[in-house]
């Protein structure tokens, strides 16, 4: 079994994988994250093989502080206002790439940007400590599936191939970080996430929309976070032979539900883990609830429709 209780031994024990080039699943606050030194492009390299992941998609680099991050990238007036008001947290800045950047080329697919986050969750931040590196950390589940918001759903995907799992609960917000670009003052939504668009907003004006050119990030591919079953979204009510994916009170012959009470912060949560039930529970279709739109509905709403998506 390659799950590891969060002690000082096994926290040290990764660092040591970590530092010789090797992969270690971790949680963080939003998904758990499959992690490698992201100065080491062999070991960024093993991440692309273990996720089977196309090759052209630039990965997360977590570092410790602002101070570590500005290492890495050029941050204008308005990227440190975002920094400075969501980090640590699920907030990820795409920023402008400083030449003498030790984070490699293949963890930023060769592109002029990178992409920066300084997560909060104390079992990444440990890692990021001890092994004195940023480390590169994609979603730890296999390239289009559902990410993982606990150990054993990362164990589900990979089986025993990566030499450790920290187990440290469950992901406690559930959805992927929100990713913005920011080039000079104009700040770009590149994916919606666990941090609000409001939020983002009341601090920087409006956020301007992604035009689809650029950076192919796999979050924006048409099929992406799928379970095995197919999705059928906006159902009032599940049809012969589907599994119902509630959400609120009204839910009726529901197989699992999203928030009872209606929070979308608690059906955020629930996400990944309810789609990887009812995959286990064997739906051929899993029919889904209305989620409303507004504040982490945003975020809920643009991964189930990727789900939904035709798969290539
Ligand atoms: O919450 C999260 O962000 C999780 C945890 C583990 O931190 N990580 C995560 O990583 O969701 P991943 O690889 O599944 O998604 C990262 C997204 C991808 O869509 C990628 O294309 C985008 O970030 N990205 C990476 N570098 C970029 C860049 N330079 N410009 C634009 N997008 C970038
Ligand atoms: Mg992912």
């Amino acid at each position: 079994m390659t799950i590891f209780s969060v002690t000082p031994n096994h926290l040290a024990r990764a660092a040591d994988t970590l530092r010789g080039g090797g992969l270690v699943a971790c949680p963080t606050e939003t998904v758990y994250g499959l992690a490698a030194d992201a100065t080491n492009p062999l070991a960024v390299a093993r991440i692309f093989e273990a996720k089977g992941r196309p090759r052209f998609n630039p990965l997360i680099a977590h570092v410790r502080d602002l101070e570590a991050a500005e290492r890495h990238a050029d941050f204008t007036a308005t990227a440190h206002a975002l920094a400075q008001a969501f980090w640590p947290g699920p907030l990820t800045l795409a920023l402008p790439r400083r030449a003498d950047a030790a984070v490699c080329e293949l963890a930023c697919a060769g592109l002029p940007t990178i992409a920066l986050r300084a997560p909060s969750h104390p079992v990444m931040r440990g890692l990021i400590e001890a092994a004195g590196v940023p480390l590169a950390a994609p979603s730890a589940n296999r390239s289009g599936h559902v990410s993982a918001t606990t150990a054993p759903h990362v164990h589900d995907d990979f089986g025993d191939a990566l030499g450790m799992i920290l187990d440290g609960g469950p992901a406690p917000l559930g959805v992927e970080s929100t990713i913005v670009a920011v080039d000079k003052d104009r700040a770009t939504l590149l994916r919606a996430g666990a941090i609000e668009r409001s939020a983002i907003e009341a601090l920087v004006g409006p956020l301007h929309a992604h035009d689809g050119a650029g950076v192919q990030a796999p979050g924006m591919l048409a099929s992406h976070y799928a379970p095995r079953a197919r999705l059928r979204l906006n159902a009032a009510a599940p049809r012969d032979g589907e599994l119902y994916l509630a959400f609120g009170a009204e839910a009726r012959a529901a197989a699992r539900n999203l928030s009872p009470s209606g929070d979308l912060t608690e059906a955020a949560a629930n996400l990944y883990a309810h789609l990887r039930a009812l995959d286990a529970m064997g739906a051929e279709t899993i029919a889904v609830a209305p989620i409303p739109q507004h504040g982490l509905g945003e975020a809920i709403n643009d991964r189930l429709v990727r789900a939904a998506a035709p798969r290539a």
